[in-house]
């Protein structure tokens, strides 16, 4: 099975959805580590109480070479094939994508390449748009600019605000990401 590296930042919804979906017996991947920038992050909490590896490093007073170069040892150290990122709300460094070129994927919770970077869901009802979605895609150096892998699509509905939307989407995020995971690590 593809070892699969997720870094986060927080919650760790899409982690949960990708370690619960890789315990099925045909699941092509396995989660062998979770890290994050931020220690305090809860889905590093929850990751620990499973039983999985993590490593959590704040880059503050490191400096983001030092910072990438300890994730980067983490991840080889876990024999890490493909990194999966969900929530991570850190840009990589472009000596860091080249690293692992082809080999990090990230999910975006909007229809790219509409609404790249932040308040997504906000934009996309201020566009007035009949709909919203998430995408799963390459990470290149371009800011969720990498070729798409998989897209799933949901109903903006008039009484929508941002967290109505945000609610929805990461639903379809949820099922979207480990089978688009699965689809990529068996391409
Ligand atoms: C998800 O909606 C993900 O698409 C988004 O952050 C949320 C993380 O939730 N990612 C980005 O905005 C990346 N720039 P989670 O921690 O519960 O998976």
């Amino acid at each position: 099975r593809t070892r699969v590296g997720v870094l986060l930042s927080g919650r760790g919804s899409n982690m949960i959805a990708l370690v619960e979906a890789s315990r099925a017996a045909n699941c092509p991947y396995e989660v062998v580590l979770v890290a994050s920038d931020k220690p305090e992050a809860a889905g590093i909490a929850w990751a620990k109480a499973e039983g999985i590896a993590t490593f959590a490093l704040s880059p503050r007073g490191l400096g983001k070479p030092a910072f990438e170069a300890a994730i980067d040892r983490a991840l080889r150290d876990a024999a890490v094939d493909v990194i999966a990122l969900a929530g991570y709300m850190r840009l990589l460094s472009d000596g860091f994508v080249a690293a692992w070129r082809d080999r990090i994927v990230n999910i975006h919770p909007s229809l790219l390449p509409k609404y790249k970077g932040l308040e997504t869901h906000a934009r996309a009802i201020a566009a007035g748009d009949a709909t919203g979605g998430c995408s799963v895609h390459l990470v290149t150096e371009e800011l969720d600019g990498g070729v798409v892998l998989g897209q799933a699509e949901v109903p903006i509905l008039p009484a929508d605000d941002a967290d109505a939307l945000a609610n929805r989407v990461l639903a379809a995020e949820h099922a979207l990401y480990p089978r688009t995971l699965a689809e990529f690590v068996t391409r």
